[in-house]
C-alpha cells in the first residue's frame, strides 16, 4: 500500500496500516525509549518490504523432500545498509532480519544546532562499492542537508544505486534531496507539514536520536 504524488516525484509514502499504526505510537511524547526503539525497528522492517519490491530474482532449482522444483532467489547487486549516525542505527536490525546477507556501512553526520548544516565525522562502507545497492537510513528527513551530504559522500566513493529510507519527511527535505540527487528514490512512512524555526519536523516525533538512545 503506497502513495506517490506528482509534487514529489521521487517520494513513495508507505501507507500500510501496520506502518501507520506503529508510527502513531512512535509520535506519542509518552512512548518510552524501549518501545520507541522497538517501533523504529519494526517500521523499518515493514518499509524495507516495500522498498525491496523491485529486487531482481532469478530462477534456481530446489530439492524438496519429494522432488526437484524451480524456485527463485535474489540476484543482481548486493545490498548494503548505510545508517546515518546516530538515529539511523535504529533502523538497521529490523531490515537485517529481512535481508540477513546485507552488509552495513556507516556515515557519521550531525546537524550543527546553529546553522543546521551537516557536519561529517565518519565514513566507512564496504570496498566493492560499484557492485552494491545502497539503502541510506535515517528516521528523519528535515532540511535534507544530512541526507544530501550522505548521498554525495556515497557517490564520491563510487556508489550509483542509492535509495533513502526515512520514517518522517518534511516537504523541504524531500525537495532538497530530490534537487541534489534526483536519481535517489525516497521512501517515507509520513510526509509531515513543515519545519519549525529550529529545524524540527512538525508534527514530527521530536529528536529521533535522543528518543532512541534516551539522551537529554
Ligand atoms: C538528525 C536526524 C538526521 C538529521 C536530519 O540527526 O537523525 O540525521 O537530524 O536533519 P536534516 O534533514 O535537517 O539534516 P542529528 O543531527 O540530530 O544527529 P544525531 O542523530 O547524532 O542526534
Ligand atoms: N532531527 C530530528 O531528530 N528530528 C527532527 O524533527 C528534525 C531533525
Amino acid at each position: 500500500m503506497i502513495e506517490q504524488t506528482p509534487e514529489f516525484p521521487t517520494l513513495t509514502i508507505i501507507r500500510h496500516p501496520l506502518v501507520q499504526h506503529k508510527l502513531t505510537i512512535l509520535r506519542n511524547r509518552d512512548t518510552p525509549t524501549k518501545i520507541f526503539k522497538e517501533l523504529v525497528d519494526e517500521i523499518a522492517m515493514l518499509m524495507a518490504y516495500e522498498a525491496t519490491i523491485d529486487l531482481t530474482v532469478e530462477p534456481m532449482e530446489v530439492d524438496t523432500p519429494l522432488e526437484t522444483t524451480e524456485g527463485r532467489h535474489i540476484s543482481g547487486k548486493k545490498l548494503t545498509l548505510v545508517p546515518i549516525l546516530r538515529a539511523g542505527l535504529g533502523m538497521v536490525e529490523g531490515i537485517l532480519r529481512l535481508v540477513p546477507a546485507a552488509r552495513v556501512g556507516h556515515i557519521g553526520l550531525y546537524r550543527d544546532h546553529e546553522t543546521l548544516q551537516p557536519v561529517d565525522y565518519y565514513f566507512k562502507v564496504p570496498g566493492d562499492v560499484t557492485e552494491r545497492d545502497f539503502f541510506v537510513l535515517d528516521p528523519m528527513l528535515a532540511t535534507g542537508g544530512s541526507a544530501a551530504a550522505a548521498v554525495t559522500s556515497l557517490k564520491r566513493a563510487g556508489a550509483t544505486r542509492i535509495r533513502f529510507l526515512c520514517l518522517v519527511a518534511a516537504p523541504q527535505g524531500v525537495r532538497r534531496l530530490a534537487e541534489s540527487h534526483p536519481d535517489v528514490p525516497i521512501y517515507a512512512a509520513a510526509l509531515d507539514r513543515e519545519l519549525n524555526a529550529l529545524g524540527y519536523i512538525l508534527p514530527g516525533l521530536g529528536d529521533a536520536g535522543d528518543r532512541l538512545f534516551g539522551t537529554r
